[in-house]
């Protein structure tokens, strides 16, 4: 029995000792688990303390580095408006450059026209000096183009005709290149609009200008080579003029008025004494009135008849009819339609009124300073069957 008791004992004791072990290497084991979270939070905790570092440490070498970024387009930016700023007063300076060689190159190119004009003025002069008295007096024929006019044919021969007006340095072409013949005993119209030139060609034809180039014959004389003075005999001696505004002496009477004409002209050839030229343009009646007593048709049959009354070669009128009404218009143009058949004159009206062309045997058109066409006119109109507008 007791040993029984015994056994029991020290199997309790054992078990004891077991438990004891166990709870001993279960306390371990706690303190081993309890010690492993420790670090290992000591360690989360570690690194958690290391990836903000790290974060913050980023962050800062991303500002630096935008800080640095914006610093550098800022120097660019500068850079480029810098560039830009040479690259226009490069520009602006290249252009003024330009400009002024511009000017220089016009300034040279205007020196070089007036010294050219000088020069063929000069030229022309020199022409004048030797050929005008020959020409005047002894009907000498002189072509500057190297033509010869049929003076029997025609009593106006026009070869590569030009005229220009100078002013300062520049040089303005009016009539342009203009050759033409005019028939002996021809009724002819100048025809064109406004500013083409009509009246500059009729000065240059009738002796009033003289050409810058070409031939201008009347009657043989080459006019271009007439000096101012042998031109005013030319134009007593060969032509009569009709112009616009009649140009009557306002203090003498219409008959004194004609006698003015035929004093100052030759009188061998004179076809028709005063009195018979009034008669003639329906006048008679008028002889002794002043201009201011006359009408406008009536002081214009005057400045016709003080025309006629030089007997001239070519009869030149300047738009007659221009300050007239129709029935007087008309009028003076029947008249002078008579004279060319009477007198056979030779007649060169200028207008812009086509309906006026109509009556003429020859037509002119002008245009821009050149001829654009010449009209033959078989049929002729009766100048009171025209339309006047
Ligand atoms: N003395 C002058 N100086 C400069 N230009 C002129 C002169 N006379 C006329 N012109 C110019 O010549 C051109 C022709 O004029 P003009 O012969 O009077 O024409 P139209 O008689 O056909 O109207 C016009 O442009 C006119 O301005
Ligand atoms: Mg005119």
């Amino acid at each position: 029995m007791n040993k029984k008791i015994s056994k029991d004992s020290n199997q309790k004791k054992l078990d004891l000792k077991a438990k004891k072990l166990a709870q001993k290497k279960q306390l371990q084991k706690d303190k081993l688990a309890k010690k492993q979270l420790k670090k290992s939070k000591k360690e989360k905790l570690q690194k958690n303390k290391l990836s903000k570092a790290n974060e913050k440490n980023l962050k800062s070498k991303q500002l630096k580095a935008k800080k640095l970024a914006q610093k550098k387009v800022a120097r660019n930016k500068k850079l480029e408006l810098k560039k830009n700023k040479l690259l226009a007063l490069k520009k602006l300076r290249a252009k003024k450059l330009a400009k002024k060689q511009l000017k220089r190159d016009k300034k040279l190119e205007l020196k070089k026209n007036k010294l050219l004009i000088k020069k063929r003025i000069k030229q022309q002069n020199n022409l004048i000096a030797k050929y005008s008295k020959k020409i005047l007096k002894s009907r000498k024929i002189i072509s500057l183009t190297n033509n010869k006019p049929s003076i029997n044919e025609n009593i106006i021969e026009l070869f590569n005709v030009s005229k220009s007006y100078i002013s300062g340095e520049v040089e303005t072409p009016i009539i342009k290149n203009i050759s033409l013949k005019i028939k002996k005993g021809n009724f002819v119209v100048v025809l064109g609009p406004s500013g083409s030139g009509k009246t500059t060609l009729l000065n240059l034809i009738s002796g009033l200008d003289r050409a810058s180039n070409g031939d201008v014959f009347v009657n043989g004389y080459n006019l271009t080579l007439l000096k101012d003075s042998h031109l005013t005999t030319f134009r007593r001696l060969n032509v009569g003029f009709i112009f616009q505004q009649y140009n009557l002496l306002t203090n003498l009477n219409a008959k004194e008025n004609v006698e003015v004409g035929e004093n100052l002209a030759q009188k061998k050839h004179q076809k028709w004494t005063i009195e018979k030229i009034f008669e003639k343009i329906d006048m008679a009646e008028q002889m002794n009135k002043y201009p201011h007593q006359m009408s406008g048709g009536q002081q214009q049959r005057v400045s016709i008849a003080r025309a006629l009354a030089k007997n001239p070669i070519v009869l030149f009128g300047d738009e007659p009819t221009g300050a007239l009404d129709e029935k007087t218009g008309k009028k003076v143009l029947s008249i002078l339609l008579n004279i060319q058949k009477e007198f056979e004159s030779t007649i060169i009206l200028v207008t812009h009124n086509p309906n006026i062309a109509k009556i003429a045997d020859v037509i002119i058109k002008v245009h821009d300073g050149k001829i654009e066409e010449i009209v033959q006119n078989e049929h002729p109109t009766d100048p009171n069957l025209i339309s006047w507008q």
